[in-house]
């Protein structure tokens, strides 16, 4: 009988010190931390403006078609582009170059020309060298402003958030060439 009140003891004792252990141990993966340690002070609101060049004519195309549907339908549903287009200061192919659109467009609508958008814009020329930003939403190419969200960024856009609205410059209805004028509206630090 005290022998097994005994061993009971012992036992609530290990088990005691085992989970204080166990608990003291436990690492925390979170904290909360006042945003100046990461050196951001105030947000700001910036404006870009460029061109988009999506072209898929001629020896180099800067966008390749990667998914052709089996049976296409007239709003190309299911069709999908990996582009790497250049992005300028100005609507001339020869106007100074300022980045690079990087992803995957397609078309995501059955019932009229709507595009999935899934786009890094990759910065090369002033302060914003080398950051980038995300951009994911719809676009209905042939509506005269798209309006579709940026939803990250990185370098000097990390927490950027806003939206940017898409607007066709020129369209060769032959090729498929498009110059798209872009306006960006970013909060960032
Ligand atoms: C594709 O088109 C063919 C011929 O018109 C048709 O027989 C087939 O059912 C279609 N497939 C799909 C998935 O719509
Ligand atoms: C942008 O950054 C890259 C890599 O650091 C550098 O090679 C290039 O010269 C920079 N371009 C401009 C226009 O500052």
């Amino acid at each position: 009988m005290a022998n097994s009140k005994n061993r009971t003891s012992i036992f609530t004792i290990i088990l005691t010190l085992l989970f204080s252990f166990t608990t003291a141990k436990s690492p925390t993966f979170y904290r909360t931390m006042s945003p100046t340690s990461l050196g951001l002070k105030k947000e700001k609101l910036s404006h870009l403006h460029f061109f988009f060049h999506d072209i898929l004519s001629g020896p180099n195309p800067t966008a390749v078609r990667v998914v052709q549907p089996q049976n296409t339908s007239s709003t190309l549903f299911g069709f999908m582009s990996m582009a790497d287009d250049p992005l300028t200061a100005g609507p001339e192919q020869g106007s100074k170059l300022v980045g690079k659109a990087q992803g995957i467009y397609g078309s995501a609508a059955q019932e009229e020309i709507g595009l999935l958008m899934i786009m890094n814009f990759v910065f090369c020329e002033g302060k914003y060298n080398g950051s980038t930003l995300s951009l994911l939403g719809r676009n209905t190419v042939f509506s005269t402003v798209r309006e579709m969200p940026i939803v990250g960024g990185s370098g000097l856009f990390r927490f950027a958030r806003g939206y940017a609205q898409a607007k066709t410059h020129t369209l060769d209805f032959k090729t498929g060439d498009a110059i798209v004028e872009y306006n960006v509206y970013v909060f960032h630090y």
